[in-house]
């Protein structure tokens, strides 16, 4: 796509934090606007969609409902064109399918227009009036870029020299699974990625390995806090407030805050501990289980077809070495500067941690001119708080945005008060060191 026109804004990678940009962006047609996807199709994480996972959060953080309800791009008009609206409300689910929510995500890729698949962005610049998006074959200028291109896989250090078929990253694990004959696997990672491969690997009716090992280097294989105080961290008005903070401040609450985002669901926990305990007591199952809490792997070295995983074992400070023929990290997800955007990268500011310095309204600070803007979605969990990886503030992110784009609010997200006083000062009352009351300002 080659054109003299000049976009208002062109968006980087189809998931479903630019998708519901583009939701938004549909109910605004003088806005001229371009969505480009390396994929064929919008395809949420199909490298770990597997049977029976679900969602971990309520399919009313969709892409739309929390800012504009009246959006014909909500899950609920999503099931209302499938005619399933009453079936899904009679099945009761506790938590919604991932399949579901993916069925909508595409449902809503393919209905959207201005969005744009097989074309992956190779390089972006810029020039003294536009940025330039080259593609494969051709490319296109836009005021404004949007960048909705996800996480990468993380691995750790040890892991660069081990990758290949028998060593391989969970966001491959469904390609995998044919290949996997069994014998024996070590599962590194205890956070839901982790917990869903376990369940796969023992569930009825698969070939179960001789031998499986879980490895978590939390002090346990911990839960997800979705409770309503910790829900309370998915706010706009806890992330106003943690805006506000200190670097140094906003890193060590979020590593402290890991819990709220990345424990494993409590009913993946169960049905997993449910499944090991039909194995080792109900059926006559003699697979060997391990689980393996606070452990962290440390070195990793390959012997012919065998690796040799060493672990610090932090309950009581030991070192161990187990064995295995094939090992499936799930060790999450990390922010990676995109490589397209090499022309600009002396031009962006990086924090001390190698992230983007944000601005409010998800805006990247570079030193071109301020009426272009380079917005950046799910790059800020340092800069937002632990909700920005997730789903719960995809819509009001988009509308944080489109308000920026337009230059005033569009959409009304203007705050409530806050139920919870995270700040001091408002008109929240302290003691004084002697003892009087005093408003702190
Ligand atoms: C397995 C899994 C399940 C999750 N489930 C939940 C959940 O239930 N609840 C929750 O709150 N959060 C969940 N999350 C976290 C988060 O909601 C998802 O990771 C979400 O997909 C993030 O959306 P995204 O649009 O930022 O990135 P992605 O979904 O990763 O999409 C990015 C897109 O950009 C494209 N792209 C990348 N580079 C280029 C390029 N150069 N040119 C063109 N296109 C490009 C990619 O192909 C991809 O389609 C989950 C995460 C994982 C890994
Ligand atoms: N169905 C769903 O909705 C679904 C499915 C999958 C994922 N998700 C979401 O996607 C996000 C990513 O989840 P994830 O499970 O892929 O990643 P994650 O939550 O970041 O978990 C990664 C795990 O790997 C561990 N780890 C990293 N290096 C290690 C090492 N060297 N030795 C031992 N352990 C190591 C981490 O330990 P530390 O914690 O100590 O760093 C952590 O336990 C989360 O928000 C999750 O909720 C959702």
């Amino acid at each position: 796509m080659t054109t003299e026109q000049t976009l208002d804004l062109a968006g980087i990678g189809v998931g479903p934090f630019n998708l519901s940009l583009a939701a938004h962006l549909d109910s605004i047609p003088e806005l001229d606007v371009r969505f480009f996807e390396q994929r064929d199709r919008l395809d949420w994480h199909p490298g770990l969609m597997l049977p029976n996972a679900d969602l971990q959060t309520s399919f009313l953080k969709d892409l739309v409902t929390a800012t504009h309800p009246t959006s014909p791009w909500s899950f609920l008009a999503y099931l209302v064109a499938q005619k399933r609206f009453l079936k899904f409300l009679n099945a009761e689910f506790e938590a919604t399918p991932r399949r579901e929510f993916a069925n909508y995500l595409e449902w809503a890729a393919n209905g959207l227009p201005n969005l744009q698949f097989n074309t992956r962005v190779r390089e972006i610049s810029f020039d003294r009036s536009a940025f330039k998006v080259r593609f494969d074959e051709d490319s296109c200028s836009a005021q404004h870029i949007a960048l909705g291109i996800g996480l990468s896989p993380f691995l750790p250090a040890w892991a660069d020299e081990q990758i290949g078929d028998d060593c391989f990253h969970s966001s491959t694990t469904t390609r995998r699974l044919d290949g996997m004959t069994g014998e024996r696997i070590v599962v590194v990672g205890g956070g839901q990625s982790g917990a869903e491969i376990m369940l796969h690997l023992l569930s009825e009716g698969r070939h179960t390995p001789a031998e499986i090992r879980w490895v978590s280097r939390r002090p346990n294989f911990e839960p997800l806090d979705a409770t309503p105080f910790t829900n309370e961290l998915f706010t706009p008005e806890y992330v106003d407030s943690f805006r506000r903070l200190g670097e140094d401040r906003r890193h060590a609450l979020v590593a402290s805050q890991k819990l709220a985002a990345d424990g494993a669901s409590a009913s993946t926990l169960r049905a997993l501990y449910r499944r090991i305990y039909a194995m080792k007591y109900l059926e006559d199952n003699d697979v060997d289980i391990g689980l393996l809490p606070h452990r962290d792997v440390i070195e990793v070295d390959r012997q012919g077809k065998e690796f040799k995983l060493v672990m610090r074992n932090g309950f009581d400070g030991g070192i161990e070495v187990i064995t295995a023929r094939t090992i499936i990290l799930a060790t999450g997800y990390t922010f990676k500067f995109p490589e397209f955007l090499a022309p600009l990268k002396d031009r962006i500011s990086i924090d001390r941690h190698g992230n983007f310095i944000l601005g409010d309204d998800f805006s990247v600070k570079w030193d071109g001119p301020r009426r272009h803007h380079i917005f950046a979605l799910n790059a800020g969990r340092s800069s937002y708080g632990v909700a920005e990886p997730q789903l719960s503030l995809t819509a009001w992110r988009s509308a944080v945005i489109v308000n920026a784009l337009l230059r005033k609010p569009h959409f009304d997200l203007s705050l409530p008060p806050s139920l919870m006083r995270w700040s001091t000062g408002d008109d929240v009352y302290v003691k004084s060191a002697g003892g009087a009351v005093s408003i702190a300002g």
